[in-house]
């Protein structure tokens, strides 16, 4: 019986093979004819560098409320143990590397100069990678802000001090968005910018259910662009996409642009 099974399974992962080798064509030829192509990127691109992701199989809300850690009124009541959480994170982060998909869009942007990345993440990986134009939404682990005078300042300690001052004296916090605050309005009026403009979105490891990065594919769909999904799993976005790649970030992205 194994033996019957054998050539199935093998037939099956050619064709599986010319399947993606077909979609890598298909998005070549549009990246051929594109004027302004953008990405928009989640947790999941960062994922191949160890990165955890929010959502899924170990994702970080799986086994902690974001409404106790990631919300204005956790902070008040308890920024202690938000700064513990923020400071595990900052941990992690500080030790993983750029992977192969974070390179592949530094590679792309070589060829197209006004490559916008929209990323929610805050790990600020993509930057780290060399990517020249980054639009962070939800902000970055790696800045805080005083309570008290509102200054932004890079902070790059690990461990951090818990909770840390600023030299007016103010409580610092993550410059990072938290559920229910808005999004910074430079950075989200760009986006919806970029998205309006582009013809060729690419949407990376993101599980499209965060407002409101999650409307950036609709509403570029809704202005004519070609969209093309990368992600391992099936998202509630996926059905606006023209193409969806069930595949790693960090094994696709350097196929398709050749490195
Ligand atoms: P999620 O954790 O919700 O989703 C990650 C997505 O990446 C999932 O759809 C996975 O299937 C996919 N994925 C996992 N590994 C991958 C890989 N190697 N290649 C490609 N895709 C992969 O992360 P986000 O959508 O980014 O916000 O979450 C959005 C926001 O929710 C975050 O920015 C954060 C979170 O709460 C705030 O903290 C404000």
């Amino acid at each position: 019986m194994s033996q019957k099974r054998a050539p199935d399974r093998a037939a099956r992962v050619v064709r599986r093979m010319q399947d993606l080798s077909n979609t890598i064509e298909e998005i070549r030829g549009r990246l051929e004819d594109s004027r302004m192509p953008v990405v928009l990127s989640g947790a999941g691109i960062s994922a191949e560098s160890g990165v955890p992701t929010f959502r899924g199989a170990g994702g970080l809300w799986k086994n902690m409320r974001a409404e106790d850690l990631a919300t204005p009124e956790a902070f008040e009541r308890d920024p202690v143990l938000v700064w513990e959480f923020y400071d595990y994170r900052r941990r992690v982060l500080a030790g993983v590397r750029p992977n192969p998909a974070h390179y592949a869009l530094v590679r792309l942007a070589e060829r197209f100069k006004d490559l916008t990345i929209i990323t929610q993440n805050v790990d600020g990986l993509h930057s780290l990678a060399g990517s020249p134009k980054v639009l962070e939404l939800h902000g970055n682990i790696w800045r805080t802000r005083c309570l008290g005078c509102g200054r932004v300042e890079e902070n790059r300690d690990v461990p951090i001090t818990i909770p840390p001052r600023c030299a007016c004296g103010g409580m610092l916090r993550p410059d990072v968005v938290w559920f229910g605050e808005a999004l910074p309005a430079d950075v989200i009026e760009a986006a919806f910018e970029a998205a309006d403009r582009t013809d060729l979105m690419f949407v990376v490891g993101t599980s499209g259910v965060v407002q409101p990065a999650a409307s950036l594919a609709p509403r570029a769909k809704a202005n004519g662009a070609y969209l093309v999904e990368i992600n391992p799993d099936a998202t509630p976005i996926s059905t606006v996409m023209d193409v969806v790649v069930k595949e790693k970030a960090g094994e696709f992205l350097p196929r398709l642009v050749g490195i």
